[in-house]
């Protein structure tokens, strides 16, 4: 027997997977839930994940009175006759084997895996993935394939396609301390390192440019480091720039001029607004448009009542409104006027291929972050829309905008059902790239996002989830969800993940990548190391 052999399939339904049992000399302590197997069928081969293991006696006598203290000897003859156990295996993908005896057919066979339209028969037998099945699915590293972890029980490094993950909205999720962030900077360093799209990075806990300490002491390179001045910094706090080794290119700041009504509806928690708040906003606008925001603030006590009388707002909820929007004047960062050519010339380096990392510094309050990350992204993405209008009318390869990727942490405070449909963020989300841009979103609590937006993610990177809800909601409008549960379940609370989506061609567990010197080595030459001799500069940099 093949030592790669694990047992032979002895039932299944196309819906709800194969049941395998296993060869005596296999342990289900060896296997692990959500690994990837290969059955080998008399036509296709399957790509399967394991997703359940189970016990079973022949003889009912056993588990009524099981032997206690039997010697090894006993367990040893039972094995494979009176106990066995079985795999639950859950095909993702076929390949049509070729016909070995007709070369023209062995030719012919290079469509590579397709998705399962069938299941093996009866004895089909249980493998081990070797290199080479890996390689098959998810292809080498090198041009937009970007090696993002090894398998767990193996030691072959297994790809993201960038290319096609820049082309839809993604989500990183995991609990506290699983490596979310970690895993954001691998792949956005893949996403600058390819040039599959342009980066703009809002960093609300100081994580993304510069060097930071890890949870065991050790310091990590931040992105700025590592690519120099491809990556621009922008800083909300003006004494981030004066730290040794830290350069701020620009320092960011927001006029009250520019702050409107969705921006401080966003708000509403953070400052503390009534129900009210929303209708004498409008009533303010309706009078002073762009300036209602500095009117109100400047308002005596005297105008206030007399702008009340004359627009039907009632005084109370405007008394309230102007006090608690004061909060928004003391932040250091806000002018009472500002114009929006540094978020435009910012538009422009993105679209001239620099990456854009906004810092927040001390002003890393969620009301700080929310605010800012809002306003700046309309933004942008207004520029986004005329430049993809420009485009339309010309035609033109070079008028059109590079591929841009939004990174936020804390999604759900963005994208939660009460203001996803508010939120420039939740535009984003459910327009489907319609602009050239999309969002990277990490959180934690997936839960907290509207499942509308969650549903739009192409591709999906966890870590470990404990809550039933949070698990739910990374796995909604994936097939195969009750597979895939048991494997996100079993992940390690560090640095293993469960990848699946758009840029994956099967759902499949990871050891993350580790993002250390051997990485940053990487990253810093032109050519991928090793495997590099059949990758042209087209495939590294596309043709653009
Ligand atoms: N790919 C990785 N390489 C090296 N260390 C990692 C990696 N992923 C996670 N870690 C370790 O795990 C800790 C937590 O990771 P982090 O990304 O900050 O978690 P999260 O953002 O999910 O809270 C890090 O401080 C680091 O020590
Ligand atoms: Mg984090």
């Amino acid at each position: 027997m093949n030592d790669l052999q694990l047992g032979v399939v002895v039932d299944g339904t196309f819906n709800g997977g194969l049941t395998v049992r296993l060869h005596p000399g296999t342990s289900t302590e060896g296997l692990r839930i959500g690994s990837f197997v290969v059955v080998e069928g008399q036509r296709n081969r399957y790509f399967s994940l394991i997703s359940d293991m189970q016990l079973n006696a022949t003889d009912p006598r056993l588990l009524t009175n099981p032997l206690q203290d039997a010697s090894p000897f006993v367990v040893q003859a039972l094995a494979g006759t009176g106990t066995y156990a079985t795999v639950q295996v859950r095909p993702m993908l076929m390949l049509e084997k070729p016909d070995e005896s007709d070369p023209k057919a062995l030719l012919q066979s290079q469509s590579g895996p397709q998705p399962v339209k069938t299941i093996p028969m009866h004895l089909a037998t249980l493998r081990e993935a070797t290199e080479l099945d890996l390689a098959t699915v998810f292809g080498a590293e090198g041009g937009t394939n970007f090696a993002m972890g090894t398998p767990l029980t193996m030691d072959i490094p297994i790809c993201l396609k960038l290319d096609r993950f820049v082309e839809r909205s993604n989500g990183i999720f995991g609990q506290s301390g699983t490596g979310k962030s970690f895993l954001a900077r691998l792949a956005i360093s893949g996403v600058i390192k390819t040039k599959a799209a342009v980066n703009l990075i809002f960093d609300m806990h100081d994580e993304y440019s510069f060097d930071k300490q890890t949870e065991d002491g050790t310091w990590v390179k931040g992105l700025r480091d590592i690519f120099g001045p491809q990556v621009l910094v922008y800083s909300l706090d003006e004494q981030m720039g004066r730290r040794p080794g830290r350069n701020v290119d620009v320092t960011l700041k927001i006029g009250l001029n520019q702050i409107e009504e969705a921006d401080v509806v966003l708000l509403t928690e953070e400052l503390n607004l009534r129900q009210t708040a929303e209708t004498t906003i409008g009533l303010l606008r309706d009078t002073y448009h762009e300036e209602w925001l500095i009117k109100l603030l400047e308002m005596t006590p005297e105008e206030l009542e007399d702008f009340c009388r004359k627009s039907g707002a009632h005084a109370g909820a405007a008394g309230s409104l102007q006090r608690n929007l004061k909060r928004l004047q003391r932040q250091a960062y806000i002018v009472r006027e500002a114009n929006f050519s540094a978020l435009d010339d910012m538009v422009e380096s993105l679209d001239r291929g620099k990456h854009v990392i906004l810092l927040f510094g001390r002003h890393n309050d969620v009301l700080d972050y929310l605010l800012v990350a809002n306003l700046v992204t309309r933004r942008v993405r207004e520029r986004y829309e005329d430049k993809m209008r420009h485009y339309e009318e010309t035609k033109d390869i070079a008028d059109k905008p590079r591929p841009l990727m939004i990174t936020i942490e804390e999604a759900h405070k963005f994208l939660n059902p009460n203001v996803a449909r508010q939120t420039t963020f939740g535009a984003i989300a459910r327009e489907m790239r319609k602009y050239n841009v999309t969002l990277l979103v990490i959180d934690q609590r997936p839960s907290g996002i509207d499942p509308e937006v969650m549903s739009q993610l192409g591709t999906r990177i966890s870590g470990k989830l404990t809550e039933e809800r949070d698990i739910e909601a990374v796995l909604t409008g994936v097939s195969n969800r009750s597979a895939l549960r048991g494997a996100l379940e079993t992940l390690d609370t560090r640095q293993e993940i469960l990848m699946m989506g758009h840029a994956v061609p099967m759902p499949i567990s990871l050891r993350t990548r580790p993002y250390d010197e051997t990485f940053y080595r990487a990253m810093s030459t032109t050519l991928p190391m090793g495997k590099g001799s059949e990758i042209t500069a087209r495939d590294l940099f596309g043709d653009g």
